[in-house]
């Protein structure tokens, strides 16, 4: 009786490490590195200072993930080794010259054909684009296309309604019927820019719909069709044109602040962090490395209300000629 008692136990036991392990598969703390940019910031000079918005911080944050900074001018062994410790990167928006292809450019591409090659071996490494970052992973993956961009009208500083054009997207297939019939319909999206990719670039560089799909996109003032988001086919890739970080975190720019507008940005900070939670990298680097050994700054007459200021790993000589994105 004793033995048989033992034994169900031990298999309960056993059946239950099994399921909690399976459960247990995800990451639970993962990290995400991302990039800085030379600041814009009157009182920070470009040429000894870089910057990320704070906004992307509480973004990842909030999706329970912690946040390293990844320097845009370090060399390519820092930046192996901050790859290595990482479990997804987000390229945010920004000012930053891409074309040339430019240094920042060159850093970015660096480390999203390292993420590629780990995809189409079968591995998972997560890259979020927004805004200046999905045009940035457009220009990368259809090879420094010489027009990725076209100029729009009637699209900075304005929230606008999605044109889903996928409903089962990573993060759009997540949203409630309600949630989806408001994003269709409502100024839940804040767009901030006067570059946009248009969806003939698909047709200019066909290797881009091997990574690629178009999960949504608008209509400028002018008529033209432009994309506003996509999904990586069969990889974690996943840009967006319109910025889900500002509805909860920025103040200072008319971006949407109603309940639908952060229920519609969270769906997208929590898919991101679930699909970086899928790769299985450690972070044993510096804790000092983490975002936490840095402060916000509050920077005068700016669009962020806060942002994180860094000093330049080292003078760059050619620091990039500055072009509004
Ligand atoms: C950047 O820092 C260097 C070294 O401290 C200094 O010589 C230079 O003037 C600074 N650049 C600007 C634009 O202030
Ligand atoms: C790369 O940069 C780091 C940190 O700035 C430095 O310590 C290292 O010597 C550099 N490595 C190479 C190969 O230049
Ligand atoms: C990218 O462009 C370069 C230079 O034109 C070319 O050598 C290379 O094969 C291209 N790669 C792809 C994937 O098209
Ligand atoms: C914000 O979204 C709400 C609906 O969630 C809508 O009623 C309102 O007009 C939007 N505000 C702006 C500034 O677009």
């Amino acid at each position: 009786m004793i033995t048989k008692i033992v034994i169900l136990v031990s298999a309960l036991l056993i059946a239950y490490n099994k399921l909690k392990s399976t459960d247990y598969q995800l990451q639970e703390q993962p990290v995400i590195g991302i990039f800085t940019q030379p600041s814009t910031f009157s009182e920070y000079n470009r040429e000894n200072y870089t910057y990320i918005a704070a906004s992307y911080v509480k973004f990842l944050e909030s999706g329970g993930a912690r946040v390293i900074p990844i320097p845009y001018e370090a060399n390519h062994t820092t930046l192996d080794e901050i790859f290595s410790n990482i479990n997804g990167i987000l390229i945010p928006g920004g000012s930053t010259g891409l074309k040339g292809p430019s240094l920042y450019t060159q850093k970015v591409a660096y480390l999203v054909n390292k993420a590629l090659k780990i995809n189409k071996e079968g591995g998972w490494f997560p890259i979020i684009g927004i805004c200046l970052g999905h045009e940035v992973m457009h220009y990368i993956l259809s090879n420094y296309s010489d027009n990725f961009l076209i100029d729009v009208k009637g699209n900075d500083k304005v929230s606008k309604p999605l044109n889903i054009e996928y409903r089962q997207a990573y993060f759009y297939g997540q949203m409630n019927d309600e949630l989806f019939q408001a994003t269709l319909k409502e100024n839940l999206a804040y767009y901030h820019h006067i570059h946009a990719v248009p969806p003939n670039l698909y047709e200019i560089t066909p290797i881009l719909k091997e990574y690629l799909r178009i999960t949504s996109t608008q209509i400028d003032d002018e008529g033209q069709l432009f994309i506003t988001s996509t999904d990586g086919i069969n990889m974690p890739f996943y840009s967006f044109q319109y910025h889900p970080e500002k509805n909860p975190f920025e103040w200072t720019i008319p971006a949407n602040h109603s309940v639908h507008a952060i229920q519609f940005s969270r769906i997208h900070s929590y898919q991101f962090i679930q699909s970086c939670r899928m790769n299985s990298n450690k972070f044993g680097l510096d804790s000092n490395k983490l975002i936490y050994n840095y402060n916000p700054i509050q920077p005068i007459n700016q669009n962020y209300n806060q942002v994180y200021i860094f000093q330049r790993l080292l003078i760059m000589d050619d620091i990039e000629i500055q072009e509004q994105q």
